[in-house]
């Protein structure tokens, strides 16, 4: 590990068990990047308190669960750090600081805060609209006084905490603490690290330091995966498959797919794009194409192609199954996460005497 390899950091929030859309879209990613850099991988429990410190009770519980996921499927605590934030205090510290350099403005900026905030705010009181005019109580004439303007009425909910506000400076903290030079991240994670960038120069001007450096993007390839119902797989949407999905639940969750709603017979011609199955068929068949073609000539009915997927898909599910019980009964996850957080220390602590001591703490 220690090496000239350049530093990689990335984190994930403990959602609990993972799925397929984790797996396609990030950690497939992370699998990858063990072997090639000096990684640095934690479980971001503080970003999980950002929006959900009502639904805490399950963070250490479902910390534990995605280790495990993690290491079942092939991340190595030997090749790369991996931790649990909360573990290593720097990361609250260096927010801290950061904190100081980073004007309101910035954050109230941030398309993730106000698209969330919004999305937050309506389904904390789906269907209780009298009850959201109560949350909003004090705040209620503020909220009417912007007519119709949602985001500046969301702003008053009683879900834009400091916490959630902050999220991107807290990702910031993550990331320079180990002068990470490389960061792999979905587009949608792009302003988080635009702003990072923003922190480390106006932190380093500020202080006349040379101090923080400033990290890049990682755009990793990732395919498409849809959840069962075509829209992106999210839990939120409670349209996934997990990593160890039963093969029971497996089967039926196959069945339910989604396909083109104009192929009805057999022998109706169909249209792959679109199709929930055929694109599992990409991600799980090699001659994929082929499945392809013939439903597009109308020579396969979607009932087969199901078949051959959730056959395709078990052999790779089953797998992933016998791992991870394997794990859970031979592997100490706190032990990993101990050894994990200590070596990040080693690190972290480095980079925040130097912080603290560039903002003339000591
Ligand atoms: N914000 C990231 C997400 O939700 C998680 C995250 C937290 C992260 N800290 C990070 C990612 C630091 C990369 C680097 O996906």
């Amino acid at each position: 590990m220690e090496n000239n390899k350049p530093v990689v950091v990335s984190g994930a929030r403990p959602t609990g068990r993972l799925h397929l859309g984790n797996y396609w879209g990030t950690l497939r990613n992370w699998l990858d990047l063990q072997n090639k850099y000096d990684c640095y991988f934690f479980v971001a429990d503080w970003h999980a308190l950002t929006t959900g410190a009502d639904k805490s009770e399950n963070i250490a519980e479902n910390t534990r669960e995605m280790v495990l996921d993690l290491m079942a499927l092939g991340l190595d605590p030997a090749k790369c750090v991996l931790f649990r934030q909360s573990d290593v205090k720097e990361h609250a510290e260096l927010t801290l600081l950061m904190g100081m350099v980073t004007p309101i403005s910035w954050l109230l900026r941030n398309p993730t805060f106000k698209e969330q905030l919004q999305e937050l705010h309506k389904a904390k009181y789906k269907g209780q609209e009298d009850k959201m005019k109560k949350a909003e109580g004090v705040t209620k004439q503020l909220a009417e006084a912007h007519g119709e303007d949602a985001e500046a009425t969301a702003l008053h909910s009683d879900m834009a905490v400091i916490g959630f506000l902050g999220y991107p400076v807290l990702m910031a903290a993550d990331i320079l603490l180990y002068d990470a030079k490389f960061v792999p991240i979905g587009k949608d994670q792009l302003p988080h690290l635009e702003l990072t960038r923003d922190m480390a120069r106006r932190f380093n001007h500020m202080f006349g330091a040379q101090v923080l450096n400033e990290p890049e993007p990682l755009f990793t390839s990732s395919p498409l995966v849809p959840g069962l119902d075509g829209r992106k797989m999210s839990k939120s949407y409670g349209n996934t498959i997990f990593l160890g999905e039963e093969a029971k639940s497996l089967e039926a969750k196959v069945k339910k797919m989604y396909t083109d709603p104009l192929k009805v017979k057999l022998d109706d011609k169909g249209h792959p794009e679109g199709c929930v199955v055929c694109a599992f068929h990409k991600l799980y068949n090699p001659d994929w194409q082929a499945r392809e073609t013939e439903c597009r000539e109308g020579k396969t009915g979607c009932g087969a192609c199901k078949k051959q997927l959730i056959e395709l898909m078990e052999k790779e599910v089953g797998g992933f199954r016998a791992r991870r019980a394997e794990l859970a009964a031979s592997v100490d996850v706190e032990k990993v996460l101990a050894d994990g957080a200590a070596r990040a220390r080693a690190v972290a602590s480095k980079k925040m005497a130097a912080a603290s001591k560039a903002a003339g703490l000591i």
